[in-house]
């Protein structure tokens, strides 16, 4: 058993080293990225004129049957394999001699940052193209809401405040997500640049091309410091605020759903297949799906602080600090893809009580609002007409009469104000671009339908 640095070492590593040290636990996952980045570098190492066709043509032959041999789960991890650039380049070299080959000009600080960088680039796809998935969830449950007119009181410090249309609320959150799918756009676009050529720190004295294995790997930019190119992980720290983001947004829709589905509430019924019972209590019917979404942010926002803390001291250029890149990242891929399409479930199969939600939309008080609106079309001034609705809630709640006999009775107000408080009146009202009522919630929702197009041409 060799390490990849015996020339210089009188003795092997310890156990204990090498439990502390191994990345191949968790790095495998980036098999295929590492085999690319190979393949690409070879090609280039032949282009340059530091390999010959028939040595490059070999060590191609041989990552073919590496990678069949990981994909089939064949391939046979050797003790000494302390990660997966190694444990490639060993079978490589198993296979064909000419393997030994395989780094001229290379570094595993190059190879790591580029094999991140393509999973990150694969990876972010994949989310994003869950979360538009569940945008789409969102979209077919508005529609159905708008369709029916169903509508239920908004909250401000989970106070009844105004009454919108359900649509408004579910499109609400599919707004949030397109914000994520930019940020998890912008985080893809600074992955893809090509570092492979940046060597262990300073580059070359070979006449490596970067811009080739750039090309071959399909990067949009290549690098413009070797320092930084293998020093760099700000691509990760980005990739897991737009997880964190994302599981945040998750996490507020999770907190909810768990409130709409509680029996005080009353909003919403689970479907069985997305909801779990209690080991001793046969009543019970509980959100699990929706609060896991409100937990786990935790875990990714911890991910993103944590990586923070492991670069912040790092002076340039790598340092193995750095291969604690990878597990917050593949978790936070991994946590996120799970929830998403947990959620999803969820809310495509959510029974809407719209009854509840009209009734409790329709209480008198939320429309108050609506009738200090109506004495400004009469001429009040706002804050006076807040004044005088003001006191009539106030004497209607100290049990002097209910608000809409106060209102039909008021010098100001009058029958015609007291009609607003007719259940589905006030929320027919809300007519202002982007606001909740009907009208602009379909113009809306056509809006954010045209919006998913965009998102889905770019992901
Ligand atoms: N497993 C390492 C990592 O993930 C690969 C780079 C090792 N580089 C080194 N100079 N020891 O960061």
């Amino acid at each position: 058993m060799t390490t990849l640095w015996h020339g210089r070492f009188a003795g092997g590593p310890s156990g204990a080293l090498q439990a502390l040290n191994d990345s191949l636990p968790f790095d495998r996952r980036m098999y295929r990225e590492d085999i690319d980045g190979s393949r690409a570098h070879v090609s280039m190492l032949c282009a340059v004129g530091l390999l010959g066709a028939d040595e490059r043509d070999t060590i191609l032959a041989a990552l073919d049957q590496v990678e069949t041999e990981l994909e089939s789960e064949t391939f046979e991890f050797a003790v000494n394999d302390e990660d997966i650039h190694t444990a490639v380049e060993r079978r490589v070299t198993e296979i064909a001699p000419a393997g030994a080959k395989m780094h001229t000009g290379r570094s595993r600080n190059d190879q790591v940052a580029t094999d991140v960088r393509l999973i990150v680039r694969r990876e972010i796809g994949e989310v994003a193209a869950l979360v538009l998935r569940f945008q789409r969830v969102l979209l077919e449950r508005a529609d159905e809401a708008l369709e029916a007119g169903w509508y239920l009181p908004g909250y401000t410090h989970l106070q009844r405040a105004q009454p919108v249309m359900l649509a408004h609320h579910f499109l609400a959150h599919g707004w949030a997500l397109s914000r994520d799918i930019d940020r998890l756009m912008e985080a893809r676009q600074r992955s893809n640049v090509s570092v492979l050529g940046a060597g262990a720190l300073a580059g070359s004295s070979l006449p490596l091309d970067p811009s080739i294995t750039a090309a071959h790997l399909g990067f949009a930019q290549m690098f413009e410091n070797s320092l930084d190119a293998v020093g760099d992980r700000d691509f990760v720290a980005d990739t897991l605020y737009a997880l964190s983001m994302l599981g945040v947004h998750l996490s507020r829709i999770g907190e909810e759903l768990i409130l709409w589905a509680s029996e005080e509430f009353g909003f919403v019924l689970l479907d069985d297949a997305f909801s779990t019972g209690s080991s001793m209590m046969p009543q019970k019917k509980n959100p699990d799906i929706a609060e896991l979404a409100r937990g786990k942010s935790g875990r990714l926002i911890g991910h993103l602080t944590g990586f923070l803390a492991t670069l912040k001291g790092l002076p340039l250029a790598y340092n193995k600090d750095m291969q604690e890149d990878k597990e917050p990242l593949f978790d936070a891929f991994d946590t996120v893809k799970l929830t998403l399409s947990a959620l999803d479930g969820l809310v495509s199969t959510l029974t809407i009580q719209s009854d509840v939600m009209a009734a409790a939309a329709d209480s008198p008080y939320s429309a108050a609002t609506d009738l200090a609106e109506f004495l400004v079309t009469k001429g009040m001034a706002f804050r006076d007409a807040h004044g005088v609705v003001g006191a009539l809630v106030q004497r209607s709640l100290a049990g002097e009469a209910a608000l809409v006999d106060l209102v039909a009775a008021n010098e100001h107000l009058g029958p015609e104000a007291a009609s607003i408080l007719e259940p589905g009146a006030a929320i027919a009202r809300r007519v202002t671009p982007g606001s909740g009522g009907p009208v602009p919630v379909a113009v809306q929702r056509d809006r954010f339908a045209a919006h998913l197009e965009v998102e889905a041409a770019r992901i």
